[in-house]
């Protein structure tokens, strides 16, 4: 049985490079919310960066990190969660999150998320030698558990406030009718 839930927070899910953390601080500031972004909790938590957790204690050690947040998160009200890519997709994070969260999905292609994180070093699941090929893998392996949120918005090709407009309207509509 899935347990009831009790809406007072939204949470963005998605993959890399969907562009979570700042279509999540534009929510934040037009619902007037708290904005918090798992990776960066995990880091200050840590003390260190993600990929030193990656290199120095391993991914499995990373995944019990989000765990542990994933946990916390259920004393949060009106704040806008930003997850990092693969938390949703990892034992019952999701399910969790559902209990208190409007879950979005923010959806792209993996040739657009390539060009969006190619450039980028501190994302450690992507410093592969085929990065393209592992973010087809990766989404492949993912697709399942972002399909499980309320909402999927591809934030592909739109401006950030279009993809933000859609998100509100959704969320709120959903709200008025009592969570
Ligand atoms: C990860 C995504 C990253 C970060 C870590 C692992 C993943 O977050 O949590 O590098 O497994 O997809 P972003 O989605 O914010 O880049």
């Amino acid at each position: 049985m899935t347990a009831p839930r009790n809406i007072t927070n939204l949470a963005l899910i998605g993959f890399m490079g969907t562009g979570k953390t700042t279509i999540g601080r534009l929510l934040a500031l037009h619902l007037e919310y708290d904005f918090l972004d798992t990776d960066h909790c995990i880091e200050s938590a840590a003390g260190k960066s993600i990929p030193e957790i990656f290199n120095q204690a391993g991914e499995a050690q990373f995944r019990d990190l989000e765990k542990k947040l994933v946990c916390e998160l259920s004393k949060r009200q009106r704040t806008v969660i930003a997850t990092g890519g693969g938390l949703p997709c990892h034992g019952d994070n999701l399910e969790l999150i559902r209990q208190h969260a409007y879950v979005v999905c923010l959806w792209a292609s993996p040739e657009t998320i390539y060009e969006r994180v190619r450039h980028n070093t501190h994302r450690p699941l992507l410093q592969h030698p085929d990065p393209l090929g592992r973010i087809r893998e990766l989404l492949a392996l993912r697709e399942p558990y972002y399909r499980q949120a309320d909402l999927l918005v591809s934030s592909e090709g739109r401006p950030s406030r279009e993809v933000v407009q859609h998100i509100l309207h959704e969320f709120l509509n959903r709200k008025s009718q009592g969570g």
